[in-house]
């Protein structure tokens, strides 16, 4: 890039070098005066263009506007992540199953234009362990976040593993913890179903000065159904915005590459935010959450979430998972509960999450 900038940067010398002494020859320069002044321009401008490089703060103001152009490309490509489309098919082979089974789904970006430019891809196993290869990722929240745990361990781990820890991991009300041998990446899922316990938590971080690499969180569906109050919601997402802000190494404007103290260069942990899901009210199987889990409810509790600040794109520091758009896409059959989906929809959500990841830190597979 930087590269180009100069070429274009000599291009445009070349140019003055050009027209300037012939605009001059128009005020009557005599010959001589021209091809001098000519000269002199080339020279100071080529001095100027090779000595650019070794001038810190002109390069680095050069290499600070590619760097913006990349970084343009970067988020406009982040924030076509979500444009999934759903295929959701009667099971025909199985005619009396439980209704999860009596649709397949699946799901695949959609095919226009810019969203095919971005180049995002279904990661499998080993594009996956590669990406997370060494890293440690925090899941915390309520079941919608242990659901997202469900698909990001099916995505690295084999079929028979995950057979054997399926017990352990919907263990109710539990945190969870799993070590991936193979890639040595470590997974914990934090039960933590109130806002207030993802504040404690970035608390608990700060305080063991030990961050994960990844940390992805949700909660509200608790509090919708116990608390049913979205200001007080919101209020305890504003806290829990302030404990992440003051946990991360850099803020939230500069986005994620850390900058550099010394010649320690700071790494900053990737943070995301778990959406709430489409409430199937008709479907939802308590009385009590049928009556605080209205959709009004839940619009007052998503208009605290963008009021909070706390997703980047209200100005803050979490990656939006937009589970709303995710299970309004796949629909009703997607669902048993009304509230908890279908694997595809997490599948999804967490592919949304690796490739942000995958923009984030510049990779390519
Ligand atoms: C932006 O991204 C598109 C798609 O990946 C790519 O074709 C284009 O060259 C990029 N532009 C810049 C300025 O990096
Ligand atoms: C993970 O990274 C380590 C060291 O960087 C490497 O030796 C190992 O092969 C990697 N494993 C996978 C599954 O990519
Ligand atoms: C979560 O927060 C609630 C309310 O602040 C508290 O009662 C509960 O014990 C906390 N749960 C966990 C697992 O920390
Ligand atoms: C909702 O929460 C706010 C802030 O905690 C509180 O001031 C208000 O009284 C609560 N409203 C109701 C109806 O409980």
């Amino acid at each position: 890039m930087l590269g180009v900038v100069q070429f274009q940067f000599g291009a445009l010398a070349a140019c003055v070098v050009l027209f300037v002494p012939m605009a001059m020859a128009g005020w009557h320069l005599s010959r001589n005066k021209m091809l001098f002044f000519s000269g002199a321009l080339f020279i100071t401008l080529a001095v100027g263009v090779h000595l650019t490089p070794y001038f810190p703060s002109i390069s680095s103001f050069v290499s600070s506007v590619s760097s913006i152009v990349v970084l343009e490309n970067r988020t406009a490509c982040i924030s076509l992540l979500h444009n999934i489309v759903f295929d959701v098919k009667p099971n025909r082979e199985i005619d009396d199953l439980s209704n999860l089974d009596k649709f397949e789904a699946s799901w695949t970006w959609a095919r226009s234009a810019p969203v095919v430019d971005c180049e995002f891809q279904k990661l499998g196993r080993g594009d996956a362990s590669d990406l997370l290869n060494g890293s440690w990722v925090v899941v915390a929240g309520d079941s919608q976040a242990r659901l997202v745990v469900v698909s990001l361990l099916g995505l690295v781990l084999g079929s028979e593993e995950m057979g054997s820890i399926q017990g352990d991991l919907f263990k109710r009300h539990s945190d969870y913890q799993i070590l991936v041998d193979e890639i040595g990446m470590k997974l914990d899922f934090i039960w933590a179903p109130y806002a207030t316990n993802l504040t404690d938590l970035m608390r608990d971080f700060k305080q063991n000065k030990n961050y994960p690499d990844v940390l992805v969180m949700g909660s509200g569906l608790w509090h919708m159904l116990h608390v049913m109050n979205s200001s007080d919601f919101g209020i305890s997402l504003r806290l829990l915005r302030n404990s992440v802000v003051s946990l991360l190494p850099v803020s939230p404007e500069l986005g994620n590459d850390g900058p550099v103290t010394g010649s320690v260069s700071i790494r900053s942990p990737h943070v995301f935010w778990l959406g709430m899901p489409v409430l199937v009210n008709s479907m939802l199987n308590t009385q009590q959450k049928r009556e605080n889990m209205k959709d009004e409810i839940r619009d007052a509790y998503d208009e605290e979430l963008y009021e909070s600040k706390i997703l980047r794109r209200s100005g803050g520091p979490l990656l939006y998972l937009d589970a709303r758009s995710l299970t309004q896409k796949c629909g009703k059959q997607c669902t048993v509960d009304g509230m908890h989906y279908n694997r595809v929809v997490y599948d999804a959500a967490v592919h949304i999450m690796l490739n942000a990841l995958l923009i984030e830190s510049h990779q390519k597979l």
